[in-house]
């Protein structure tokens, strides 16, 4: 019997992460991108908030660890490497291997990408390489665009970069107001995320 179980474990690939969390979801806003993730049942270990926002709630109430590493210093003196430094720290102490920022407000320093390589995702509302930046929306309305989107990219030191694992297109409506396609938007990547970030770990992307 115990033999049996030992050579079960033992036949497990090495890289197996289907049944232990390994994921940390970075958040600072509404956090539906958030619930959508644990929706979905991916494995996450633990959430981290850079200021007191909806997402925390979201997190503790699918019972899930919350981390607040509170930004205090949004100034031009803020000490991007010093906080880059404790947000790893806590990501460390929760044993992730995989970093998902779902709509996180802080740009985070190198260290982030040393020590997680080509393993942190990011989920951004345009089809890049068009509209990087906080304000893509907006943008993509001024702009003019009949067609924009969101994408799902591995997120490198330059913001909004690296290489793109999924898009999806968002048609913009003649009505449509910053807020209306953002929720548009936002409903596709509510998808596209957690399915991407599932792929991801089985790796099973193309
Ligand atoms: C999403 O559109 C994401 O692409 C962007 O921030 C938004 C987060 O939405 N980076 P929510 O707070 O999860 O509702």
């Amino acid at each position: 019997m115990g033999s049996t179980s030992l050579v079960a474990v033992a036949d497990r690939p090495a890289d197996s992460r289907a049944d232990r969390p390994t994921l940390a979801v970075l958040a600072s806003g509404t956090g539906s991108i958030l619930e959508a993730i644990l929706a979905a049942g991916l494995p996450v270990a633990v959430v981290v908030v850079d200021r007191r926002c909806p997402a925390e709630k979201r997190a503790a109430d699918a019972g899930v660890a919350v981390e607040l590493v509170e930004r205090e210093d949004f100034g031009p003196g803020f000490d991007r490497d010093a906080y880059t430094g404790r947000v790893v720290d806590t990501l460390r102490r929760h044993g992730v291997d995989t970093v998902a920022m779902a709509g996180f407000g802080t740009v985070l320093g190198p260290a982030l990408f040393s020590a997680f390589p080509d393993r942190v995702l990011n989920t951004h509302p345009a089809l890049l390489p068009a509209f990087k930046g906080w304000h893509a929306v907006g943008a993509a309305l001024a702009a003019g665009v009949r067609v924009t989107g969101c994408t799902v990219h591995l997120a490198t030191e330059a913001v909004d970069d690296g290489p793109i694992l999924a898009q999806r297109a968002v048609e913009v409506l003649p009505a449509d107001t910053e807020a209306s396609l953002h929720e548009r938007i936002k409903s596709v990547e509510r998808a596209l995320y957690p399915d991407t970030i599932r792929r991801f770990l089985e790796g099973t992307l193309p």
